[in-house]
């Protein structure tokens, strides 16, 4: 995993004002803070900050999660960091559905990515996220739409 400056610097390209810019970057680690309880903290911002940065456009994009993995172990290996492979995983397999076992940090990692849809006004469905804490946080933020 980088350190916080090497992780700005390896990641700070792209789109920065899109979708999945700086703003969409944050908000992820944000979630994933919340969802974690304020544990491995380099885990998740090192998700947050590489998970998106090697996408091409900001609609569909089929790969951008195995670009951005391969990226991470490049600067990984520039900045002779230890290669994590719970994040790798967490990073290239965040874009698509598959049915493997994975551990809880990593699924933190997709549902703290996906809490932060409704920016592009999309509805989750608590039924497609992994972890009891993101499910409730989820119920409750509908919850509280329906009742305003
Ligand atoms: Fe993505
Ligand atoms: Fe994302």
């Amino acid at each position: 995993m980088l350190h916080e400056n090497q992780l700005i610097k390896a990641t700070a390209f792209g789109s920065p004002r899109g979708v999945h810019g700086v703003t969409h970057r944050v908000s992820v680690y944000l979630n994933a803070r919340r969802l974690a309880k304020d544990k491995e903290l380099m885990f998740y911002m090192n998700f947050a900050f590489f998970h998106d940065c090697c996408r091409r456009n900001d609609e569909v994009d089929p790969g951008h999660g195995s670009r951005a993995a391969t990226h991470y172990i490049m600067k990984c290996t520039e900045y002779d960091r230890e290669i994590n492979c719970d994040l790798m995983a967490a990073i290239s397999f965040h874009s698509s559905h598959n049915v493997l076992q994975f551990p809880k940090r990593v699924l933190i990692c997709w549902d703290a990515d996906a809490l932060d849809l409704p920016r592009v006004n999309i509805k989750i469905n608590s039924d497609l996220l992994y972890t009891d804490e993101a499910k409730e946080i989820n119920d409750q933020s509908l919850h509280n739409n329906t009742s305003e």
